[in-house]
């Protein structure tokens, strides 16, 4: 998997993206990360990215030929690739869109900044556009680090262990049980005893009822879509009573 990611600010992606498990499927070659600055492709005097907006009004909008140039560049247009661009206008990002992009080859993402990018390089020239939140921040690049982050993960070998992405939050709609690690007593704050006794049933058990307690409380919409079973049920009513 290539991801070519287009931006004014690549240093931004040197750090977070060489640690952890991201770094090491770098290093195995699992995934490739190439970095773009689109102000290599800004041909005027003053290799200027941004420009006014037509029409007037605050802030700059990012102008079209450098971005259209860069992707010219990489040949970002070919069949193999799809072609992202990071705004606040797009779809909600998801695990289901994650999975999705993951089965591809090539991902490209292109980062806006100022107010916005020109609407005929969205129009023209990308595939999809995507919002990791009902929030605005100060440019695209933290949301590909967002989008590389949770596609690269669900990439065959780039987990160590291939059963952690399958029992994730989001994968089956609900919230994970809670997790606990020694120290036994950390500072007067016990373990749950259950998680102690020995019993995989017993244990897991427990485990699918927190997990259903804390979707509905935390996650309404996402409880709400649950289809129960009645030993989810029955496991319901026990942590009531
Ligand atoms: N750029 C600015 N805010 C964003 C968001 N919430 N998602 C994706 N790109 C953005």
């Amino acid at each position: 998997m290539i991801f070519d990611i287009l931006t004014i600010f690549p240093s931004m992606f040197s750090s977070p993206l060489r640690e952890g498990m991201i770094g090491k499927a770098r290093e195995r070659d699992l995934i490739q990360v190439r970095v773009h600055n689109i102000r290599d492709f800004a041909f005027d005097k003053h290799h200027m990215t941004d420009d006014r907006p037509f029409g007037g009004g605050e802030g700059m909008v990012m102008k079209p030929e450098p971005i259209v140039g860069a992707l010219r560049a990489i040949e970002a247009g070919g069949p193999e690739a799809r072609c992202i661009l990071l705004t606040p206008q797009g779809r909600l990002f998801s695990q289901e869109i994650a999975r999705g992009l993951s089965k591809l080859s090539r991902i490209v993402l292109i980062c806006g900044r100022y107010e916005g990018v020109d609407e005929r390089v969205a129009q023209h020239f990308t595939d999809d556009q995507i919002s990791i939140g009902d929030y605005v921040l100060t440019g695209g690049e933290l949301a590909a680090m967002v989008i590389v982050d949770a596609v690269a993960r669900l990439i065959p070998g780039v987990l160590g262990n291939v059963g952690s992405a399958l029992e994730d939050s989001f994968t089956q709609p609900v919230l994970e049980h809670p997790q606990y690690t020694r120290p036994r007593d950390f500072e007067g704050m016990g373990v749950p005893p259950v998680l102690l006794c020995g019993n995989h049933e017993t244990i897991r058990r427990w485990r699918r009822g927190q997990a259903l307690k804390r979707t509905s409380l935390r996650r309404p919409d996402l409880f709400a879509a649950l289809e129960l079973s009645a030993e989810d049920r029955q496991l319901l009513e026990e942590i009531e009573t």
